[in-house]
């Protein structure tokens, strides 16, 4: 169309890695212009573990993985997403959890053989031939019935609490029955610039702006429909859509929960007890729980914050280990809410900053029910969590705390997985996320001599070890010594300098496996290892100014998810595959698709990994790819989609049925320079850039990948 705006040149971007500069200003608080904070000489654990007692790891956890897949496939599998039969009575209907688990008519033979797309830069979604794609909602669009209409030149704060937020990331699909289905997306952070027109400087944004801006943050719960028998889903557009809502860092009120909830470090003056949360902030990923709720990572909760400068002393370094700097009121990129609501003022305030960075519950099917903030997963700048059932019941949730140089963590719950759909499981199983042991990983290299930074592939043909949970806290019995449990929960970074975990690059998404119990962590990158003064490759993490990241597979011992020690290896070293320093399990690399910056992980109902990516330093726009983690196929990593200029891929999400894979499109169009008026993406109306999910099907109806 001759109107349609020019897209502007790349400008900004490789300022940091790939990233563009406006990235960084927004969707971090430009992390990467702050020093690293962690600062502790927390120490570089060389080799600790002989070879011999890695290969017979390694062995042992091969054995396991076979024994695991029969009680997770047809067990934990099966039930994980399952819509609750019995909803609290407040829920206004009931969803069909055995007809909605029991719908497999996709799933396929696990075969991965699309043909893979090309890298490329154009503004568009790309998906392989033979897929069709379609946006199943997007920033503005109606969530809550009687929604305003969306209007760029005419938002307020009021209709954006009842439109979808700005920016998803996280998304779940959670069935009520084979047709209907509730959608679950994050709103990570907002970009001023690409919202408002006219926009010319946060400072000039008026107080109802930035309310605005705080109610496109948070999260959506979506009804979802079938269409027409297809793998495509679109909105339920008519009737009361009792489940539908809008969790927002404006207004929500969350329930603090744990063994740090009501302590003093969490008490203000707007909530003396400490036990109750206005609002979430920077969710980035999550996960769906086996009892059919989601949980939300509280990931960059500290560029919210100003005056840090004007906290009291003994707070600084504790304030400083979660990036918030405590040398100046307005930090670089500061959002400066504490124009609408002085709470953000740490000055003022100094104790609400530890109110964020929790892992969020929220129960979909509950549209009454207050989410939840849960302590006993510690706080940090969370990515997300994924839960697993361990063979004895006990719940397990993988977590990574994406920050360059910090670390891997799990928590076990004290009591067990109640299966069922009962109104008594249900209300036993919201619980377990309450109480439990909470652990952060040492990772050691069986070939550490050889590390040298440069990528090379050791001779014993792996970058492989073993590793081991150190424990830091389980109830209220604190493992760190000079910390209580509510400071090991509440500065839960500090407390994992003390142990010497391991300095990881970046980890973002952990997820486990529901078919073997295997655990994959997405490393995204971290230009800063091996620099001066900070902790050099090792084999974990084997590349110094890694720009393309690395995913680490994790074997529990004896295939038990509540095990303390565990084997570990990178089937993929990303880049370009002609690059000697990359690495996909053996595969002929002639074979792969290039990958650089893995952030998030899902898989399909047969097994495969799904990879998304943010930041490709490769020259292209970013996508979605997968590849067999078991037999002969293992590394065969080809590309499904790309998404539009300046966006990343977040999600994604598989349905069980195998027949619908859906994205977040997350921040199109964020080029520096860009604007509503003069936008670098157009999609997905031909306007300016507006984020939204996607779901991709197969037009012939079959198994998505097949
Ligand atoms: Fe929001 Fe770590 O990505
Ligand atoms: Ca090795
Ligand atoms: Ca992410």
């Amino acid at each position: 169309m001759s109107d349609r705006p020019r897209l502007l040149p790349l400008l900004g971007a490789n300022r940091h890695g790939s990233r563009d500069a406006m990235t960084c200003l927004y969707r971090c608080g430009n992390a990467c212009d702050h020093p690293v904070p962690n600062s502790s000489d927390n120490p570089y654990f060389g080799d600790l573990v002989d070879a011999e007692v890695s290969r017979r790891g390694v062995v042992r956890a091969g054995a396991v993985g076979a024994l695991v897949l029969g009680f997770g496939g047809a067990a934990v599998g099966a039930l994980a997403g399952a819509a609750p039969a019995a909803a609290a009575p407040t829920a206004p209907a009931v969803p069909d959890a055995a007809e909605a688990a029991a719908a497999p008519v996709g799933v396929g033979s696990g075969a991965l053989t699309f043909k893979p797309i090309p890298p490329n830069k154009l503004d568009a979604l790309v998906v392989p031939n033979g897929y069709d794609h379609a946006v199943v909602i997007k920033w503005g669009d109606a969530v809550v019935p009687g929604a305003p209409a969306f209007g760029v030149h005419a938002q307020t704060a009021a209709a954006q609490a009842m439109q979808f937020g700005y920016n998803n990331d996280f998304v779940g699909v959670l069935p009520i029955d084979r047709k209907r289905a509730l959608l679950v997306v994050n709103h990570e952070y907002t970009n001023e610039d690409l919202m408002f027109p006219g926009f010319t400087g946060i400072d000039a944004l008026s107080v109802e702006q930035l309310r605005i801006a705080m109610a496109a943050h948070g999260m959506s719960v979506v009804e979802l429909e079938r269409a027409d028998g297809t793998g495509r889903w679109r909105p339920v557009d008519h009737g009361r859509r009792p489940y539908n809502r809008r969790v927002t860092a404006l207004a929500t009120k969350f329930e603090v929960t744990g063994p740090a909830a009501g302590s003093a470090w969490l008490r203000t003056a707007a909530d003396p007890k400490g036990r109750t949360v206005i609002g979430t902030l920077n969710n980035c990923s999550g996960g769906v729980t086996p009892w059919g709720t989601v949980l939300s990572g509280e990931e960059n909760f500290n560029q919210y914050f100003v005056g840090g400068d004007g906290a009291p002393e003994e707070l600084k370094p504790k304030l400083a280990r979660y990036g918030i700097p405590t040398d100046v009121r307005y930090p670089s990129g500061s959002r400066k809410w504490d124009r609408a609501d002085e709470r953000f003022d740490l000055a003022k305030h100094p104790n609400e900053a530890h109110r964020f960075g929790w892992v969020v519950e929220i129960d979909p099917f509950d549209p009454e029910s207050r989410p939840r903030k849960h302590t006993a997963l510690g706080r940090l700048k969370h990515e997300g969590a994924n839960v697993i059932v361990a063979q004895d019941g006990h719940v397990v949730a993988y977590m990574g705390d994406d920050e360059r140089f910090d670390y891997l963590y799990k928590f076990v719950s004290d009591k067990k997985f109640m299966p069922g759909n009962s109104w008594v499981a249900r209300k036993h199983n919201l619980t377990l996320l309450e109480s439990g042991t909470l652990y952060v990983a040492r990772l050691a290299g069986n070939s550490a001599a050889e590390i040298d930074g440069s990528g090379k592939l050791p001779t014993d043909g792996a970058f492989d070890g073993r590793g081991e949970w150190i424990k830091l806290v389980s109830g209220n019995r604190s493992y760190v010594d000079g910390m209580t449990a509510a400071d090991v929960l509440t500065f839960t970074r500090l407390a994992a300098d003390k142990v010497g975990a391991t300095k990881m690059d970046r980890p973002e998404d952990v997820e486990p496996s529901l078919l073997t119990g295997k655990v994959y962590v997405a490393l995204t990158n971290n230009t800063d290892r091996g620099k001066a003064g900070k902790a050099p490759a090792d084999e974990a993490n084997p590349r110094n100014l890694n720009k393309h990241g690395q995913i680490l597979e994790l074997v529990e011992d004896r295939g038990d998810n509540t095990a303390e020690t565990f084997a570990w290896s990178l089937p993929i070293v990303c880049g370009d595959p002609t690059d000697p320093a990359t690495h996909f399990a053996g595969y002929d690399k002639s074979q792969v698709s290039p990958i650089s910056c893995p952030d998030n992980v899902a898989f399909d109902a047969t097994g495969n990994l799904w990879i998304s990516t943010d930041g490709n330093a490769l020259g292209s726009n970013d996508g979605l790819f997968a590849t067999a983690v078991e037999g002969p196929e293992r590394g065969h990593l080809k590309q499904f989609l790309t998404v539009p200029l300046g966006a990343e891929t977040c999600g994604p999400f598989i349905t069980k049925d195998n027949r619908s894979v859906f994205v977040a499109v997350q921040h199109p169009g964020e080029i520096t320079g860009a604007s509503v008026e003069k936008p670098a993406s157009t999609w997905p109306d031909g306007d300016f850039a507006k984020p939204g999910v996607v779901v991709t099907w197969r037009l012939d109806g079959g198994p998505i990948g097949s």
